[in-house]
């Protein structure tokens, strides 16, 4: 299954692999927001989701009052992410987009977020280093660049084979999902099986959806962000920052005049 597919296919049921999806929005935007404007003051930013998917960070962040707009390869991922957005009578303009080619002048963006592991869907060095260059493109000088993915110096040294169960508690009942991980010969990428149980009556269903990612350390993904012209790409740990996930923040290198 190609990662289109993969999202295209999750987006109705993305938030059940979280155990509270509108409670992870909050917390993830507020971590996100401390971010931002710890670096770039006050705000309200103009912020580019660039992976938005169904809106995890887009939302937390436009609650927050930021100027969001979400871009992301899945149609069907960004079309939830509008229907959630009017839900909370948010405004949050979206488009399917692909990060390597963004729809977007130079220099449109206060910040560009790219969170929970979207970058390690590219499997080669050209394709990381386009989306990168393109991000910056994007970017104002001085910008900054707040991007999320597993720690992956850490998992290709243990090369984990599953991931344990997330049980989600929803009107129909409990989804229970979880993942295997088959790595390929060359140790760096691996296929992702994820395995979600539906409930269905006194049983339940099974989906199942397959995609691949390439495991890039963090000081690799710090080096691409450094060759693409970033300055300062600096990783943040969970414990500092309350995301999930390591983040790296990253410069324009240019002098901001507006
Ligand atoms: C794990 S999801 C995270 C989505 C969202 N940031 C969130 O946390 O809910 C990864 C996202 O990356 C998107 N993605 C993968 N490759 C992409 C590409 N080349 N361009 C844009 N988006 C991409 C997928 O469609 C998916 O929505």
């Amino acid at each position: 299954m190609d990662t289109r597919g993969f999202y295209d296919e999750l987006a109705d049921r993305y938030d059940r692999v979280y155990a509270d999806w509108d409670a992870s929005v909050t917390r993830q935007g507020r971590a996100l927001d401390t971010l931002l404007t710890a670096a770039l003051g006050p705000g309200p930013h103009t912020v580019l989701d660039n992976a938005c998917g169904i809106g995890t960070q887009s939302l937390g962040l436009a609650a927050l009052g930021h100027r969001v707009t979400g871009t992301d390869l899945s149609p069907a991922s960004v079309a939830r992410a509008t229907r959630e957005a009017d839900r909370r009578s948010l405004p949050l303009p979206v488009a399917a987009a692909d990060m390597r080619a963004l729809p977007f002048a130079d220099a449109s963006f206060d910040a560009v977020v790219c969170a929970d592991n979207a970058l390690p869907h590219l499997l080669t060095a050209q394709d990381v280093t386009t989306a990168l260059a393109e991000t910056r493109r994007v970017l104002r000088p001085g910008g900054l660049l707040l991007l999320s993915t597993r720690p992956y110096g850490e998992l290709r040294r243990a090369r984990p084979r599953s991931e344990a169960p997330h049980v989600h508690q929803g009107p129909a009942g409990r989804t229970v999902s979880f993942q295997l991980w088959h790595w390929h010969a060359d140790g760096e990428r691996y296929d992702l099986e994820l395995f979600q149980l539906l409930p269905d009556g006194e049983g339940w269903t099974t989906r199942v959806s397959s995609a691949t990612y390439w495991a890039l350390p963090e000081e690799e993904t710090a080096a691409y962000a450094r060759r693409a012209g970033f300055a300062d790409p600096l990783w943040h740990a969970p414990a500092d920052t309350g995301f999930h996930q390591p983040l790296l923040a990253a410069r324009h290198p240019g002098r901001w005049t507006g």
